[in-house]
Formats: C-alpha cells, sequence, structure tokens
C-alpha cells in the first residue's frame, strides 16, 4: 500500500451548506437528525488496548453542538482520500447521546485494512473527518422493551457502551445484561468505562468470558459465550430484547444457541460489522469480467455506459467492473453509502435495511445487495 497522507479530507467548500459550521447559532439552531453530511474535527485521541483508539470527534470549529442528534446503537458512515481513492467505512458511536458537543468512534486497527490503518496510525488531533449520518436501526433507548440483553465480542462492544451509558445517565429502570467476550484482559475494548458503569448503575449487570486467558490474571468467565452461561446469568432470557453484535463467526455461533434457547426472532437484533472479504476495489476502480454476462441490461445513466450483468452479480459489482464509481462501505446492505437512484425496470434486494420509506418511494436501490429482475436504468 502507498505511504498514507496525514490529513485525508479537504475542509467543506465555502458555499457547502451541509458541511458549514452553524457558528453562534448551533446551540439554539435544531439539530439535523439524519442525512447529515459534514465534517467533525478530532479533538482527543485514546488509546483503548494496543490496536483499538478512540477518536472524541467535536462540532467544526467554533460550535458548541454536534449538527446532529442520534440513539444509542447507530453509526456514522465515514471517507477519507487513500492513496488518490475515495473511501468509506462505518463506525458506530460509542458515546451516549446525551453528551451534545462530541461523539466518539472506537476503532480497531485490522491488519490489513485499508481505512481502519489509516485512521489509528495516521489520523492526529485537529485533523478534519468528513463524516455521514447518524445511520442504522441497531438501536435501543428503553423504550422498546423493559430489559435488555447486550451480547457482543471484539469491537462489537463500541454500540453497547453507547446503549449502557444512555439508559445509564438516563437512570432507566430495567435490566441490563451485559455479556462480552474478547480474548485476553488486554483486549478488553472499553473495559474501564464499562467497569464505571458498574459502579453507578445497580440495573447493569456484566459478565465477560475471556478465550485466551492462559497465562494472564484473569480470573473470570473463560471460554466463548455458551448456552449454560448465558442461562445462567439471564433469567427468562427467552422473553427479553437481545441485541447482538461482532464477528460473523462469533454471531452465527450465539444466533443458533438463542435459536435453541426458544428466542423468538423478533427479540433478536444484531448488527454485523462486515462480511470477510478481500481488499475491496476503490470507487472508480475497474475491474475486468472474467466471462461472458448474459443477464439483464444494466445501464448507468450518469457514465453512459451499459451491459449485461452475471447471474448473481449485484449492481454494485457490475459497477466496479465497468469503473462506475458507485460508493461504498459496508457491502451488506447497512450503511446505506451505495444508494443509487434507479429509474427504470426492478430488482431484488436480500437487505435493505438502510431503504428509508422515502427512499423507496422515490426508487432508490442498494447497489450492493441489487439484483436486476430484467433491464434497468441507474443514475450513476
Ligand atoms: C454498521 C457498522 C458499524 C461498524 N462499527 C465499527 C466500530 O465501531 N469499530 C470498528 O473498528 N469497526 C466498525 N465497523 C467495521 C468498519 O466499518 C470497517 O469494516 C473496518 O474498520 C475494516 O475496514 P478496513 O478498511 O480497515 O478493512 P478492509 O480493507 O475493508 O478489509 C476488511 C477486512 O478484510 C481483511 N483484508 C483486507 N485485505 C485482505 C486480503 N487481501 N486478504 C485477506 N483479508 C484481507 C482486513 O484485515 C479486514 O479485516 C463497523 C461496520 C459496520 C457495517
Ligand atoms: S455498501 Fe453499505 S448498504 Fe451498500
Amino acid at each position: 500500500m502507498s505511504p498514507l497522507p496525514a490529513q485525508q479530507t479537504a475542509p467543506p467548500a465555502a458555499d457547502d451548506k451541509a458541511a458549514r459550521p452553524a457558528g453562534a447559532d448551533a446551540a439554539s439552531a435544531p439539530p439535523v437528525a439524519a442525512n447529515w453530511r459534514g465534517y467533525l474535527r478530532v479533538g482527543s485521541i485514546l488509546a483503548e488496548t494496543p490496536s483499538v483508539k478512540t477518536f472524541r470527534l467535536l462540532p467544526p470549529s467554533g460550535d458548541l453542538l454536534l449538527p446532529f442528534t442520534f440513539v444509542p446503537g447507530q453509526f456514522l458512515n465515514v471517507a477519507f482520500s487513500i492513496g488518490g481513492a475515495r473511501m468509506n467505512r462505518s463506525y458506530s458511536i460509542s458515546s451516549s447521546p446525551t453528551h451534545r458537543e462530541y461523539v466518539d468512534l472506537t476503532v480497531k486497527r485490522e491488519p490489513r485494512g485499508a481505512v481502519s490503518r489509516h485512521i489509528v496510525d495516521l489520523l492526529k488531533v485537529g485533523n478534519q473527518v468528513e463524516a455521514a449520518g447518524p445511520v442504522g436501526r441497531f438501536t435501543f433507548d428503553g423504550t422498546e422493551a423493559d430489559s435488555v440483553v447486550l451480547l457482543s465480542a471484539g469491537v462489537g462492544i463500541t454500540p453497547m457502551v453507547s446503549i449502557s451509558r444512555y439508559l445509564t445517565e438516563r437512570s432507566w429502570p430495567g435490566d441490563i445484561f451485559f455479556v462480552y467476550t474478547c480474548r485476553t484482559p488486554a483486549d478488553y475494548i472499553l473495559g474501564g468505562e464499562v467497569a464505571a458503569l458498574q459502579r453507578r448503575n445497580p440495573k447493569l449487570r456484566v459478565a465477560v468470558t475471556m478465550t485466551r486467558a492462559e497465562g494472564t490474571d484473569w480470573n473470570g468467565p473463560r471460554g466463548h459465550i455458551t448456552k449454560e452461561l448465558l442461562t445462567r446469568l439471564i433469567p427468562d432470557l427467552a422473553s427479553r430484547r437481545i441485541h447482538l453484535c461482532g464477528p460473523v463467526s462469533m454471531m452465527e455461533a450465539t444466533k443458533a444457541i438463542l435459536a435453541e434457547l426458544g428466542v423468538p426472532p423478533d427479540n433478536l437484533k444484531t448488527e454485523q460489522f462486515g462480511a470477510v472479504k478481500p481488499a475491496p476495489a476503490a470507487a472508480g476502480t475497474s475491474l475486468k469480467p472474467t466471462a461472458t454476462a448474459a443477464g439483464p441490461q444494466v445501464t448507468f445513466s450518469t457514465n453512459n455506459k451499459s451491459a449485461k450483468i452475471h447471474t448473481d452479480q449485484t449492481v454494485l459489482e457490475l459497477s466496479e467492473e465497468l469503473g462506475i464509481g458507485i460508493e461504498f462501505s459496508c457491502r451488506i446492505g447497512t450503511c446505506g453509502v451505495c444508494k443509487v437512484k434507479m429509474t427504470s425496470g426492478e430488482v431484488t434486494m436480500a437487505v435493505e435495511d438502510s431503504l428509508t420509506p422515502e427512499d423507496k418511494t422515490n426508487g432508490i436501490i442498494l447497489a450492493c445487495q441489487a439484483k436486476p429482475k430484467g433491464d434497468i436504468a441507474v443514475e450513476a
């Protein structure tokens, strides 16, 4: 990978209304709750573990309050220009929305990750970060149920900490069962914060299990989250609202346990942080198709390009072959970065979590999920 410049995002253009600081009006102006896009400033950086840092992002210079509000469990989409390519990624907000003056993102450095390495290694206090959101339906603010079970692993702890912080600060009266797993005590992300919340909130019951505790001073539970652990810790598990977030393998194993324990699908909310995938092609990169496609015709009207799509190929994948440059982040239907307007035709989408009813009315589709039923045209 080519060396990464320290400052990746240009500050907003003077005439960019969405990105412009609200100035002295910020405190009195009504907050923008969604679809905000602009720049935040890195105010401080805290090392959580050897590979994880929390970045406290502040409103644009001079503003007192963030230009948006969020619900605990939501995330921001951030964009960087790295090695000449624009790259988007999603990061859950780990702070509580009760603090309107900052937002925390807690980022794990993936050894071969394009963007997380850039963020963790190179982002400095004072840098501007291009962000959009807040986004996401993996939310819990205490109105949805009278108790909640938060199951997470690794960096999947971030939305759970936001939820726990919020409920604690609001003195929410319900039981919070917080179950977390990581490898060793050194990998316990935001562990000090969880312990502090536990001291403040008698309704917050925390259980942490470590999978590679040998040789450490850990004297708590060991191993993965199991059926036995959950039934021992959480009475009437099947009747409670459950949130689950972690690596794909942990999520699949835990979902199977919850199904065995009779948890109805409606009680379970999940958030996947991404699929295991090879390094994604940068927006604008042209990939060569490997075989002649025989599927429906897809027209990218803005680029004036058209091609037949392969069986099981998504509109995003075809766009990458043609060098169209549709932006993406998660590629699993969660973040909404790949939204494009479809002007004709019909598609199927396995996941459409990030589409609002308004998006659907307006013909917006998720390129990373969309598979054409027949010929289609999109504005891209
Ligand atoms: C809703 C949502 C919320 C999220 N919240 C958080 C959060 O709070 N904190 C957080 O840290 N992350 C979070 N993520 C994950 C985050 O968006 C990124 O996916 C993550 O940081 C990895 O991005 P990257 O660019 O560093 O890795 P990418 O370059 O996208 O690589 C993805 C993975 O593939 C591996 N990889 C890359 N290249 C190769 C290769 N050639 N061969 C094999 N493997 C390879 C990388 O090591 C990495 O694990 C969230 C994701 C979503 C969708
Ligand atoms: S890339 Fe995230 S929804 Fe398509």
